[in-house]
């Protein structure tokens, strides 16, 4: 049977059966706060998809038999402890946590695992490379996650499982070994992020004693929702859009338009594009996981430094913003975003119109404004239908984006449709 990409994601979470979290409501809050706070995350795509430099679907896609993909094991062979430029870099950006694949739909581990020999210590490689990235991340002071994929396209029993008890079985086996080992064999692990769950369903995977078996081990974990149960949080991807019923939820993104190394993309997105995203996801409670693909021998394409790098130093006097925000209800410009916290609105310009700076429908009394970039207070005047800054710098004071935080005497409300509606017209 052939599964497209896109089937393989409209799988997730289909007829998925509650998993109860241990400890319920309150604990999984205690679980996760570190996270809610954290907002701002690396995921990280590398395997021996890395070596090839055409995306991590390769394998699938360009229908390489195993055989044959299999040899990429013999060529990967990184650096020792490339992770430590990626943690490095991830602290710099900003982002308080790290998710990298251990195994991806190629099913090449990059860990140490007594389930198979096609794993990175025991192939070329000779080094357990989920080791060395636990080692850099926590070198960093940053929190350690894990993907896990459950299809598995290298296995025997990978696809055979769905019509054969007995493989099933092994396979189902398997998977739980090896996520035993990861979350046994590693100290403390924060998340573990699974992966489609072709071609079974939450009973064929029993991924209700998957994820027992993960509490179990790491009682403070959180699990992501793909492996057919709602886990801790949901995972848009490639798109933010908050979660339904105030659940959690993490919105994860490519750079360009590849999670594994592929030389020839470069689709980039800007810095600007993603403070913006990052400022969205913030807006509305939930946390971006973005995307590095290194190359084979561990180093980061160069765009993506570039990218972070920018990214990290608006960060570092515009992050107060992101971190700890809270739901905004003023959400309407066609040149800047907004974040809050408490009573003070975060405008995030990132068209700058100059001098002048107006925004309409604000129902809450401004009480001062400044620029997070520095300066003086910022003079404005507040009508009935508008709020406008005046006597700004001509040109955008910060790059890519430039915040300016709005003091209000309550939380920041804004009513567009009260401008259209309540305005007084003139007479014809
Ligand atoms: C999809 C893709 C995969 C990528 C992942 C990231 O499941 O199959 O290549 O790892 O999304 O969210």
């Amino acid at each position: 049977m052939h599964i497209s990409r896109r089937d393989c994601l409209g799988l997730m979470g289909a007829g998925a059966a509650l998993a109860a979290a241990p400890g319920g409501d309150a604990d999984r809050e205690r679980r996760m706060q570190w996270w809610h706070d954290a907002r701002f995350g690396m995921f990280i795509h590398w395997g021996l998809y890395s070596v090839l430099g055409r995306h991590e679907w390769a394998m699938e896609e360009e229908g390489i038999p195993v055989a044959e993909y299999q040899l990429l094991a013999n060529r990967f062979t990184p650096q020792p402890n490339a992770a430590r430029a990626w943690a490095r870099l991830a602290r710099q950006a900003g982002q308080k946590y790290m998710v990298m694949t251990t195994k991806h739909h190629e099913g090449f581990c990059l860990f140490n695992t007594q389930h198979t020999d096609y794993c990175a210590p025991k192939q070329a490689c000779g080094r357990d490379l989920v080791k060395e990235f636990v080692e850099a991340v926590r070198g960093e002071g940053l929190r350690v996650g894990f993907y896990h994929s459950l299809m598995d396209w290298h296995h025997p029993d990978g696809a055979r499982c769905l019509h054969d008890e007995a493989a099933r079985r092994r396979f189902v086996d398997y998977v739980h070994g090896e996520i035993r080992e990861l979350l046994t064999n590693y100290g403390k692990i924060d998340v573990l992020w699974y992966d489609v769950a072709w071609p079974l369903d939450a009973a064929g995977w029993e991924s209700e004693k998957m994820n027992k078996m993960v509490f179990d081990l790491q009682p403070d974990i959180i699990v992501n929702n793909r492996n057919q149960l709602p886990g801790d949080f949901s995972t848009p991807e490639q798109e933010i859009s908050a979660a339904k019923g105030g659940r959690a939820w993490e919105s994860c993104m490519t750079m360009n338009d590849s999670w594994g190394y592929q030389a020839a993309d470069d689709a980039w997105k800007t810095p600007k594009q993603i403070v913006r995203n990052l400022a969205l996801c913030a807006r509305d409670g939930g946390n971006y996981l973005l995307n590095i693909g290194p190359r084979g021998d561990g180093s980061i394409p160069e765009d993506s430094v570039r990218i972070l790098t920018a990214v990290g130093r608006w960060m570092e006097h515009n992050g107060q913003t992101i971190y700890q925000a809270q739901p905004c209800r003023v959400r309407s410009s066609e040149f800047a975003g907004f974040t809050r916290k408490g009573n003070t609105l975060y405008m995030h310009v990132h068209f700058w119109p100059g001098e002048t700076l107006a925004l309409g429908g604000v129902k809450t009394k401004v009480l001062s404004a400044r620029l997070l970039a520095g300066g003086p207070p910022v003079e404005f005047e507040q009508e009935q239908f508008r709020v406008r800054f005046k006597g700004l710098p001509k040109h955008a004071p910060d790059d890519p984006v430039t915040v300016l935080a709005i003091e209000c005497d309550s939380e920041p409300v804004q009513d567009t449709g009260a401008v259209r509606r309540d305005r007084p017209r003139l007479n014809a």
